[in-house]
């Protein structure tokens, strides 16, 4: 079987398919994947190249073309390889049929496109009944120097109700964090609530990821909806307790 031009050529093309789906390291131009594995077009091209190529080279050669025919003719008139064509005969439309129907079946995946990380937000939300414009509106913690209070306040909701989220060290890596897409966010550092105003992270506390405009729904967010479980105060306190434990100050609305 070994020097058959027709089994060397299905080796040659298990070969090349073996090395263009598993051997090709493919880099997508997407921020965070290092690597995933060629697209199925892509694949389908290389491997008709191949076929294409391996044609050329069987039929380059009067015996070696005849040897290559020979297994295939026998199996299409041969009378004691019929159970082969009744086999090949099911098995074919089968194939065919169950690749059609995996390819229209629904699937439930994620909806692709980019997500805002921080969508812009309402210009104004209900929260208790009562209606708040989210323009210009400042920590009323903050506006009346009653900071210490906020602080403490804020603390204990916190460590009650954040942490187990958004982490000790508010570094977004609390225990639970990592069963989330998307992760919790960190609240420490540069990358988040350093560049909103406090009136943003109040409506994305108040809301959660329920609250969420279009542009940012991932669909998935586990953020809660803490107008639910807190009073407007207590998600006051604990915008401020945020920005003071992570040594950064809101973005200002003078700087707008
Ligand atoms: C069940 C996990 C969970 C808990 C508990 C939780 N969060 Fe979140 N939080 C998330 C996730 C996930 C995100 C990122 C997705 C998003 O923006 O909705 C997020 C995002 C945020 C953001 C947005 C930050 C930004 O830069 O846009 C803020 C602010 C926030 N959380 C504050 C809080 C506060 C305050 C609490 C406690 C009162 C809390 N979270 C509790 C999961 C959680």
């Amino acid at each position: 079987m070994r020097d058959h031009p027709f089994w060397q050529a299905i080796l040659v093309f298990i070969a090349a398919w073996i090395l263009v789906r598993w051997g090709i390291p493919y880099v997508p131009p997407l921020v965070g994947i290092s690597s995933a594995p060629v697209p199925t077009s892509v694949e389908l091209q290389y491997m008709l190249t191949v076929l294409v190529g391996i044609l050329i080279w069987v039929s380059d050669n009067e015996v070696r073309w005849k040897r290559f025919k020979e297994p295939i003719r026998n199996v299409m008139v041969q009378p004691e390889r019929k159970w082969m064509r009744v086999a090949f005969l099911v098995a074919i439309p089968l194939l065919v049929a169950f690749v059609t129907y995996d390819t229209v079946r629904p699937k439930v995946t994620a909806p692709v496109g980019l997500r805002s990380v921080h969508p812009a937000n309402p210009t104004s939300i209900t929260v208790d009944g009562e209606s708040i414009i989210l323009e210009g509106l400042e920590n009323p913690f903050r506006a009346e120097g009653r900071g210490d209070e906020a602080y403490a306040l804020g603390l204990d909701i916190y460590y009650q109700n954040c942490m187990a989220c958004h982490g000790d060290y508010l570094d977004g890596q609390g225990h639970y964090a990592h069963g989330y897409n998307p992760l919790p966010l960190p609240l420490r550092g540069g990358g988040t609530i350093a560049q909103l105003t406090e009136s943003y992270v109040f409506w994305r506390i108040a809301k959660g990821g329920a609250g969420l405009p279009r542009e940012g729904q991932p669909w998935n967010s586990a953020m809660p909806a803490w107008e639910d479980f807190l009073t407007v105060e207590e998600m006051w306190a604990v915008t401020y307790f945020l920005y003071e434990q992570a040594g950064i100050s809101p973005r200002t609305w003078e700087e707008h």
